[in-house]
């Protein structure tokens, strides 16, 4: 059975080292995995409480983006870090998912996070503020391996895609990883024996 993963990057950034690497995990993905991505949160408008009231399903970019959330099994985000955070992109993005506070599409929803910077830190500040609103949004949020790309313009070659062995194979273990993790927190091992 083949596990469906939606991946999306924070940054709108046409040469994204975020959208390279979610390009990168398409690519790599191990057998049973399969990633699509998605690339239009451009589209997506800025959070705000009226558009509910005149769209209740969200405007056109948003209800697509939340029925693909709703019929993956699990979400896998590269998140770019500006100013020790996430993008405002990435956060109208988590705004947006985490409504209606009844049906959210975030909820219960298996999540991988990793992230790519020029910095020497590796996004480390943006991924621990992305995983806090996540799991405020009721997401499940993978708590190992991590992937942090520093120096990421180095990771890449000039047609964007990696080529950097080290990271490469931190990729394949957060994807093998996300795969079990998937499996575990969807179908949880029952912990107190049926009729204890
Ligand atoms: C407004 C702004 C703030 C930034 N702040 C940080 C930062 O705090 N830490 C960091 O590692 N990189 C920071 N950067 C550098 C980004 O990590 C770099 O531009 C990266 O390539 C952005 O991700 P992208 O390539 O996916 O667009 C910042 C960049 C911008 C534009």
């Amino acid at each position: 059975m083949t596990t469906n993963i939606l991946g999306f990057s924070g940054s709108l950034r046409l040469d994204s080292l975020n959208r390279r690497l979610t390009r990168a995990a398409r690519d790599l993905a191990p057998a049973g995995l399969d990633i699509s991505l998605f690339d239009r949160l451009a589209e997506v408008p800025l959070f705000n409480e009226d558009l509910e009231a005149v769209w209740p399903a969200g405007p056109g970019s948003v209800d697509e983006l939340r029925g693909l959330v709703t019929h993956s099994d699990g979400l896998l985000i590269a998140t770019p870090e500006y100013n020790q955070s996430i993008s405002g992109v990435m956060k109208n993005v988590v705004d947006w998912l985490s409504r209606p506070d009844d049906a959210a599409a975030l909820d219960g929803k298996p999540v991988a996070i990793m992230g790519a910077t020029t910095g020497s830190w590796g996004t480390r500040y943006a991924q621990k503020e992305l995983r806090h609103a996540l799991t405020a949004a009721g997401a499940i949020v993978m708590p190992q391996p991590m992937l942090f790309v520093a120096n990421g313009e180095r990771a890449f070659d000039t047609a964007g895609r990696l080529a950097d062995p080290a990271v490469e194979r931190r990729l394949v273990q957060l994807l093998t990883g996300f795969h079990r993790w998937i499996a575990l927190v969807s179908d949880p091992p029952r912990l107190v024996a049926s009729g204890a």
